[in-house]
C-alpha cells in the first residue's frame, strides 16, 4: 500500500441531515446503514427494548398519505430509541382549512422537532422541505419518487437470508410505473451488485427504465427463471387513471405470482412484497403465506432499519461521544 495514503476511515454517520431518497447515498453510506441495523435489530429482541441514544430529541411523523407499516414502524422505531415522538393526524389538522405543505411544516419546525418524517403524495415534497428547514427530513415515501426505507429494510431482508446482495437475481413484478419501491429498490440494488430484471404489462413499464441498468420484460416466466429473490409490486389501483390491463383477472392470469411460477425460480428463492398486498391480483395467497415468503420478516426488519437511519441521522457513534 501506497504510505502517502491513509486508509479511508470507516463511516460513523451520514453525510447529510436528510434522508430523501436512495439517490443521494453512497454504497458504503448504505452498508453503514444495514450493519448499524443489525445491531439495532438486536435491541428489540431483548427483554426491555429500550435504548436512550435519542434522548432529548423530537421526532414529528407527518402522513398525508395512508399508511399502516411505515408510520407504525417509524414510531416503534423512535419510542425504542426514546426520542420524543407524535403524530399529526392530517385529517384533523389545519391542512382541512386549506393550510399548505410548506406553511404546516414551517409551523411545525417553530417548536423545534429533530426530525420530520414526511409521507406525501407529491414527488420531490421532501426535498422541498429539507431545502427550508433546520430539521432533518426523512422521506417515507414521495409521489412516485422514492421509498428509501423500505428499499434499504429489503436490502437488510435479502442480506439476511441469502448472505449478499452482489450477484444475485432479483425480478420485481407488477405495478412498475406507480410504484416509489420500485424506484429505490433499483438504485439500491444495482448500487450494490445484484442482477435486477423488472417485469410487467407493457403499460406499465415506465420508459426508459433499462437506463437505470435493470432489464425490463413482459414474460413473467423470463424474469422469474432462477431468480434468487422475486419482489412483488402491488397493483396501485388509487393511482390509475384510465385501464391500463383489460382486467384484474386477466391481470392475475398473466403476472400473478402462483406455486407454479415459483417452481421456476431458484430453490432456496424468497418472496417479497412491500405490502400492502392485493391477495389473488399479483399474488395467489398460497405463495404469500408460503414457505418462501418473507413478507412478515420484511415488516419486522422495518423496525430495526428505521431505527439506524435515525441513530445515523442524529449523528450516528458522534453523538455518543459528544454527550
Ligand atoms: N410498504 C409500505 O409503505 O406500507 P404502508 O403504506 O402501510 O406504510
Amino acid at each position: 500500500m501506497d504510505p502517502t495514503v491513509a486508509p479511508a476511515a470507516p463511516l460513523t454517520g451520514l453525510r447529510h441531515k436528510d434522508l430523501l431518497g436512495i439517490a443521494g447515498l453512497t454504497p458504503e453510506e448504505v452498508v453503514l446503514i444495514l450493519d448499524t441495523a443489525e445491531a439495532m435489530k438486536e435491541v428489540g429482541q431483548r427483554a426491555i427494548k429500550k435504548v436512550p441514544t435519542l434522548r432529548g430529541k423530537t421526532i414529528v411523523n407527518l402522513f398525508f398519505e395512508a399508511s399502516t407499516r411505515t408510520r407504525t414502524s417509524f414510531e416503534i422505531a423512535e419510542k425504542r430509541l426514546s426520542a420524543d415522538t407524535l403524530n399529526v393526524a392530517i385529517a384533523t389538522s389545519s391542512v382541512t382549512k386549506g393550510e399548505t405543505l410548506v406553511d404546516t411544516a414551517m409551523n411545525i419546525e417553530a417548536m423545534a422537532p429533530s426530525m420530520i418524517v414526511l409521507r406525501h403524495a407529491s414527488s420531490g415534497a421532501c426535498h422541498l422541505l429539507a431545502r427550508i428547514c433546520r430539521a432533518g427530513i426523512v422521506n417515507a415515501g414521495d409521489g412516485l419518487h422514492e421509498h428509501p426505507t423500505q428499499a434499504l429494510l429489503d436490502a437488510f431482508t435479502i442480506r439476511e437470508r441469502k448472505g449478499r446482495i452482489a450477484g444475485l437475481k432479483v425480478a420485481i413484478v407488477g405495478d412498475l410505473l406507480h410504484s416509489r419501491v420500485l424506484r429505490s429498490n433499483v438504485r439500491l440494488l444495482t448500487k450494490l451488485g445484484a442482477d435486477v430484471w423488472v417485469c410487467g404489462p407493457r403499460t406499465l413499464i415506465p420508459v426508459g427504465i433499462e437506463a437505470l441498468g435493470v432489464r425490463a420484460t413482459t414474460r413473467v416466466d423470463e424474469a422469474v427463471e432462477g431468480a434468487d429473490v422475486v419482489m412483488m409490486l402491488r397493483i396501485q389501483l388509487e393511482r390509475m387513471q384510465g385501464a391500463f390491463f383489460p382486467s384484474l383477472r386477466e391481470y392475475f392470469t398473466t403476472f400473478g405470482m402462483t406455486e407454479a411460477r415459483v417452481a421456476r425460480a431458484k430453490d432456496d428463492v424468497i418472496i417479497m412484497h412491500p405490502g400492502p398486498i392485493n391477495r389473488g391480483v399479483e399474488i395467489a395467497s398460497e405463495v404469500a403465506d408460503g414457505p418462501f415468503s418473507v413478507i412478515l420478516d420484511q415488516v419486522a426488519n422495518g423496525v430495526a432499519v428505521r431505527m439506524a437511519v435515525l441513530y445515523l441521522l442524529a449523528g450516528g457513534a458522534e453523538h455518543e461521544t459528544a454527550a
